[in-house]
């Protein structure tokens, strides 16, 4: 999150020397940057060296599962058909994925004492059921339900819950940052009035004493597809203090102030988060456009350029029909979707809607795994035929 943060103790200046209590051992100074030295970063101050390791071993190959044969069509699959079980990270069930992003959701069943990196992809946590804690090496940060957690690439981390019934996670993954688009800020890099949050809106880490301890602490590493599990000789989050941009955030799904129209607006302004190969929209409870002929369920559109995915989080659909919480549609590119029958009759007149909903507009083609054969509304693509 672009803005500055300092928590616990730093040196006055960057790259001196800083020393513990007994005046002569160091902390270790550690960068953790983006773009090479170019893009956002912070500083950390670690008690021990942040390369230490004991062991490394490749614990397991991702389980892909891949649907080769899917054909192109409208999918609609429900994803609390696929039951999971595990830990905060090993509950994942994967949906859609390419090299950019990968769409998961996870029935978080039990507690673990591991911590977890995922080494290449940036993380959007969306915490649909649940609440509980967020550990890193930044401090700590409390979640509740409809929370967007934001991990950045390389953070180390470990989630525990207040208790482990009924935990719904959606997760996206991103090979690129998760960004606030630019149009929302101004020169300064301030949140601009007229953007659909402020900084106030988003929850930033708070300091967490470093653990000083010494013994085998594991952590799992997600690189690619493969998994690996790092035996570290002392607690990760041994961070005496650290400052600057880069650090997980979370912010609110009802925080979100949606901008109306007198006519149809299009996604871009329910934008949420941009990355490089794809966009995160919000659709929240709003008043319709005022127009007084107006018809508030969108137009048939075909985006040549986008695969879109909707989770479905809260309240009925003002442009689907039969889709449920934890459902997940996707309309994929080069061929046009829009309502189903009857559903832009329905919503002339209307005034207002309290649908909940996230969307995923990605430039490039996902493909769909055999999880979402296992899930899907078999007759979802006929839905449109007039009977
Ligand atoms: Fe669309």
């Amino acid at each position: 999150m672009p803005f500055y943060i300092k928590l616990g103790n730093v040196p006055h200046k960057r790259h001196t020397t800083f020393y513990k209590q007994d005046g002569k051992s160091l902390y270790r100074e550690e960068l953790f940057s983006t773009k090479g030295f170019s893009g956002i970063y912070s500083i950390k101050y670690h008690l021990y060296m942040p390369p230490q390791v004991e062991n490394i071993k490749e614990i397991q190959k991702e389980n892909l599962v891949e649907w080769k044969e899917a054909p192109l069509q409208y999918y609609h699959f429900v994803t609390e058909r696929k039951k999971s079980a595990g830990n905060f990270y090993s509950a994942r069930n994967e949906f859609l994925r390419n090299s950019h992003c990968i769409i998961s959701t996870a029935q978080v069943s039990e507690d673990t004492d591991i911590f977890y990196r995922n080494s290449f992809m940036h993380e959007i946590i969306f915490i649909h059921h649940g609440s509980g804690v967020f550990y890193s090496e930044y401090g700590q940060l409390t979640f509740e339900d409809w929370d967007y957690i934001v991990v950045p690439k390389g953070t180390t981390y470990q989630m525990k819950f207040n208790n482990y019934n009924n935990i719904k996670l959606f997760v996206i993954e991103s090979d690129t940052p998760f960004e606030i688009p630019n149009h929302y800020r101004n020169e300064y890099g301030q949140l601009k009035e007229d953007a659909p949050y402020y900084e106030r809106d988003f929850k930033v880490p708070k300091f967490m004493e470093p653990v000083d301890k010494k013994g085998k602490f594991s952590l799992t590493l997600k690189v690619n597809n493969r998994i690996f599990e790092y035996e570290l000789p002392h607690h990760p989050f041994d961070v005496i203090g650290w400052d600057g941009f880069l650090y997980p955030y979370s912010f609110n799904l009802k925080e979100y102030a949606p901008k109306v129209g007198k006519l149809h607006l299009p996604p871009p302004i329910h934008l949420m988060f941009i990355t490089e190969h794809f966009v995160v929209c919000n659709f929240v409870p709003r008043l319709f456009d005022f127009h007084p002929d107006s018809i508030p369920a969108p137009y048939y559109h075909s985006n040549v350029d986008s695969d879109e995915v909707i989770y479905y989080v809260h309240g009925d659909f003002m442009s689907r029909t039969g889709v449920k919480e934890t459902s997940i549609t996707l309309h994929p590119m080069g061929i046009p979707h829009g309502p189903q029958p009857g559903k832009m009759e329905a919503s002339i007149g209307k005034k207002d809607t309290e649908e909940y909903a996230i969307m995923i507009d990605s430039f490039s083609h996902l493909s769909v795994t055999k999880n979402v054969k296992d899930t899907m509304v078999e007759d979802y693509h006929h839905s449109w035929l007039e009977k």
